[in-house]
């Protein structure tokens, strides 16, 4: 869906950097002029998210400490007046689509386009008024890596769209827009986090975000300033599974909540005791899911604290151990993730955890500076013993959040 053609990206080892939010929406006017014979009106960039710690939790009311990635996606767009909605990727692969305004609908287009043209059809049910629309995309955030790509795009249409239409949106909206195309017109049942996460960032710092009261927290964090690194491991993998397997956990929490008559698995806290006790009356398959979402509510708290108190180095521990949850608990890693994490902490990283939805994706590590060239190498190596796919490993500077391009 995303990802410049012919990008280093593409293929494993350590990619080069993405580009920075001005060139990228340079590169996404020249791109829409070339594909639509004329200027654009506007550009929007949104950046892909990596989330820290707080997984599967927020459909649960819990908590999350995202922060947006370096990697960025860019719409160009401008209006049109023939009733037409017309949509390019600089995606390999990602074919142009023609499809009038009135026929936009779950299901058409499909495909990448289903991402803008949800977004457009989410804006016109509050108001937004269109006679046609050209829209581009130019992305460096890798697809289907867990690391949301398509938040980041419909963040960007959403930001781009509501400008064309003269809609003064502000960032929970932008949002809230995007996690609605994502559910009706991409079919995902996802929680809050991506959308929150990709439009509301700031440079430097994670974002924590209660999903219970919708409060959003920045939280200073500068990895390189405390002699460590954040990096992302992309291992290419992605099992076809992902997207029933992350519906039945959904189900599964609620289902837990509506037999322990609470609203949801955050309300469970208010009960007091352990995950434990508060579970012990519901079936085997449901315990640990009530588990996990409780030890990783816990777990978020502790690295909000950590880091507020300028403790980098000390979430490490629970970035490894909310792994063990995920993996064990809620049954959502799978092997070739296990292997990476394994060998990241074998090789001296601080902590490691795959985050995002799971089953795939990426890995989440904390290192010290000195010691990336050693963590990076062992899980490449560790992947080549495993015969999977090279992972792709790069560095993760918390970055801003979805912004108009300026010019
Ligand atoms: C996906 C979803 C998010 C969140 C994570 C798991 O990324 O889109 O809403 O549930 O999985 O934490």
């Amino acid at each position: 869906m995303t990802g410049r053609a012919g990008a280093s990206h593409a293929a494993g080892g350590t990619p080069d950097p993405p580009r920075a939010p001005a060139e990228l929406a340079d590169a996404a006017r020249q791109f829409f002029r070339a594909r639509h014979g004329g200027p654009a009106a506007v550009v929007w960039t949104a950046p892909g998210r990596v989330n820290l710690i707080g997984e599967h939790t927020d459909y649960n009311g819990g908590l999350v400490l995202p922060l947006a990635l370096p990697h960025r996606t860019a719409v160009a767009a401008a209006p049109r007046d023939d009733g037409l909605v017309v949509l390019h990727s600089a995606a390999r692969g990602a074919a142009p689509v023609t499809v009038p305004l009135t026929a936009v609908r779950p299901g058409t287009p499909d495909g990448w386009a289903a991402y803008p043209a949800g977004v457009l059809a989410e804006l016109r049910t509050i108001g937004a008024e269109f006679l046609g629309v050209s829209l581009a995309v130019v992305s460096d955030v890798p697809a289907g890596a867990g690391l949301s790509s398509s938040a980041a795009l419909e963040v960007a249409a959403a930001g781009a769209l509501a400008d064309l239409a003269g809609i003064d949106a502000d960032a929970r909206t932008l949002a809230e827009i995007g996690r609605l195309a994502e559910h009706r017109y991409a079919g995902v049942p996802c929680g809050v986090m991506d959308q929150l996460a990709v439009a509301c960032c700031r440079a430097d710092h994670a974002l924590l975000l209660d999903t219970d009261d919708g409060s959003l927290d920045h939280i200073p964090l500068d990895p390189g300033a405390a002699g460590t690194a954040l990096l992302v491991v992309d291992t290419r993998v992605r099992h076809r599974l992902a997207d029933g397997a992350y519906a039945r956990r959904r189900a599964g929490c609620e289902e837990a909540a509506r037999l322990l008559g609470a609203p949801d698995l955050r309300r469970l806290e208010e009960r007091g005791g352990t995950a434990e006790s508060l579970s012990a009356d519901l079936p085997d398959a449901l315990r640990p899911l009530v588990r996990h979402v409780m030890t990783e509510n816990a777990r978020v708290r502790r690295t909000a604290r950590l880091l507020r108190s300028g403790s980098v180095r000390g979430i490490g521990p629970l970035l490894t151990a909310g792994h063990a949850s995920l993996r064990d608990d809620f049954a959502v890693s799978c092997p070739e993730v296990d292997v990476v994490v394994a060998a990241a902490v074998a090789a001296g990283a601080l902590g490691a955890r795959m985050t995002g939805g799971g089953f795939g994706g990426s890995v989440v590590v904390l290192v010290e500076t000195a010691a990336v060239p050693v963590v990076t190498e062992a899980v490449l190596a560790a992947a080549r013993r495993s015969g999977q796919p090279e992972p792709r490993v790069f560095p993760a500077t918390p970055a801003a959040g979805a912004a108009r391009a300026p010019g």
